[in-house]
C-alpha cells in the first residue's frame, strides 16, 4: 500500500490490488486477475470462519459475503481515488442507495440539488420520503454555497454533489461544500462518475465519500452495469456487512470486465477529453447550435471552477442545443450515421440521447427546463473514434435542418 501511493495514476490503473508474482497467486500464476467464480470456498478448519470475520486471518467463506476478484477491483478502486477502502456494487443506483440506506434512519434529512441523474432524483425525492421516512431538500442553485449552508438543519446527514451533472455539466465547488459540510459534522458525497478519478478526485478536495456508476467511463464499453463507493475503512466495513445482509455483491465476472477496463482508463479519459474538444470547437460554430455545456470554451460561466477541480480535461459528456427544440432535436439524432441513440455514457463508442424524451422524461417540465434540460438538448457521450468522422457524422446531421 505504501508503494501503491507514490505511483502515477497509470501504474495504479495497472498495478493495484493484484500482483501475479507474489506466494498467494502462485497455483493460478495466472498474469491477468483470475475470475473466481464460486459460490463457496473451503474451510481449513472448523475454527477458520471465526478467524475470518474477525480480521485475524484474510479469507473466503461465502460468494454473498465477499470474492476475490471482487477484492482486487475493490483495491483498485480505493487506490484510483486516494481513498482507504472501495466496494463494489451491482449498479450505480445501488451504490447510491448502499450510502443513503447506511446513513439515515426514518426522521433524517439529506440535501442535495436538482442537478442529480434521474434515478438519484427518484430515490431521493420520492422513494426516501414515501418508504423511508427521509426527507429530502434541495438546493436551486447548487453553485451557491450560502444557500447550501441556509438550508442544513440539525437533522442534516450528508451532502450529495454530483459533479459534474449529468446532462448539463454543471460544476459544484467541492472543496466549499466539504468546508460547510465539515463545519456541521456531516459527510460530503460526490457522485465522481462523468469525471473518473482519472480527472477529477473529490476525495483529495475534501469529500467524504465518492460515489461511482461503473456503467459509464469506469466499466468502459458498456458490456456491464455496476457502482462503487469509496471512504475511509471503518464506512466501507459496515457497507460491506449491509451488502453481505441483502445480498447485493458484484458478480465476478462483471468485477473482472470491470478491471480489464480499468487498465486503460487514463489513456481512454484523455482521449475522450480530447475529442470532446475537437466536437466542441466544431459545434461553437454551427448556426444551428445554440448553447454548449462544456468547460472547454473559453465563454463556459463555470470554466474557471472547472479548471481548478479538473485540470487534465472534462470527460467526454457533453450537451448542446439545437434550434428549433424538440422536432430540431429529434431530428437530428434520428439522422445520425454513425453514433447510435443509447441511453447511456461514458462508452468508447460514441452515442447519442435526447434527456428531455429519455432520461430525464419522468421530470416535470419547469423543473426540467429550470436545469437546463430543455426540449432542443442533445447529450452527446463522445468516445475514442477519429475525430473528423464524428465531425462528419455531426455535419450531415445538423445540415439537415432548414432554415
Ligand atoms: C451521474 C450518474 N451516477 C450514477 C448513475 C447510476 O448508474 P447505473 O446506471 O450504473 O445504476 C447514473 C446513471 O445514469 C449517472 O448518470
Amino acid at each position: 500500500m505504501t508503494e501503491e501511493k507514490k505511483w502515477g495514476l497509470s501504474t495504479t490503473a495497472l498495478h493495484a490490488g493484484y500482483s501475479p508474482v507474489p506466494m498467494d497467486m502462485t497455483p493460478f500464476r495466472s498474469f491477468v486477475p483470475p475470475v473466481i467464480q464460486s459460490a463457496v470456498y473451503p474451510l481449513s478448519d472448523v475454527d477458520h470462519y471465526t478467524r475470518i470475520v474477525s480480521d485475524e486471518e484474510p479469507g473466503y467463506d461465502y460468494g454473498r459475503n465477499s470474492n476475490p476478484t471482487v477484492d482486487v477491483l475493490q483495491k483498485r478502486l480505493a487506490a484510483l481515488e486516494g481513498g482507504e477502502a472501495g466496494l463494489a456494487t451491482p449498479s450505480g443506483v445501488h451504490a447510491c442507495f448502499v450510502v443513503l440506506q447506511h446513513l439515515t434512519q426514518a426522521g433524517d434529512e439529506i440535501l442535495t440539488s436538482h442537478r442529480i441523474f434521474g434515478e438519484a432524483y427518484g430515490m431521493f425525492y420520492d422513494m426516501a420520503p414515501k418508504k423511508m421516512g427521509i426527507t429530502t431538500h434541495l438546493v436551486e442553485d447548487p453553485g451557491d454555497l450560502d444557500e447550501w449552508q441556509d438550508k442544513i438543519t440539525p437533522q442534516t446527514r450528508f451532502l450529495w454533489a454530483e459533479t459534474p451533472s449529468n446532462p448539463t455539466f454543471f460544476v459544484m465547488d467541492i472543496a466549499g461544500l466539504a468546508e460547510i459540510a465539515h463545519a456541521h459534522n456531516i459527510p460530503l458525497i460526490v457522485d465522481n462518475t462523468l469525471a473518473t478519478p482519472c480527472l477529477q478526485k473529490p476525495l483529495t478536495l475534501g469529500a467524504d465519500i465518492v460515489v461511482h456508476s461503473l456503467t459509464k467511463f469506469m466499466g468502459g464499453q458498456g458490456a456491464i452495469v455496476g457502482g462503487s463507493i469509496v471512504a475511509n475503512k471503518e464506512l466501507i466495513r459496515n457497507m460491506v456487512s449491509t451488502v453481505a445482509r441483502v445480498g447485493s455483491i458484484m458478480s465476478p465476472i462483471d468485477a473482472w470486465l470491470v478491471l480489464m477496463s480499468l487498465e486503460t482508463l487514463p489513456l481512454r479519459m484523455a482521449r475522450h477529453s480530447a475529442n470532446a474538444e475537437r466536437l466542441v470547437e466544431y459545434l461553437a460554430q454551427h448556426p444551428k447550435v445554440k448553447g454548449i455545456n462544456y468547460p472547454s470554451l473559453p465563454e463556459h460561466p463555470q470554466r474557471e471552477l472547472a479548471t481548478q477541480q479538473m485540470p487534465d480535461g472534462f470527460g467526454g459528456l457533453l450537451s448542446f442545443e439545437v434550434e428549433g427544440g424538440r422536432e430540431a432535436a429529434l431530428q437530428v439524432i434520428n439522422s445520425f450515421r454513425l453514433i447510435p441513440i443509447v441511453p447511456s455514457f461514458g462508452t468508447t463508442r460514441t452515442i447519442v440521447t435526447h434527456p428531455a424524451t429519455h432520461t430525464h422524461c419522468n421530470m416535470k417540465l419547469e423543473e426540467r427546463e429550470a436545469v437546463g434540460i430543455f426540449d432542443g438538448l442533445i447529450r452527446l457521450s463522445v468516445g475514442l473514434e477519429d475525430p473528423e468522422d464524428l465531425i462528419a457524422d455531426l455535419e450531415q446531421a445538423l445540415n439537415k435542418l432548414k432554415g
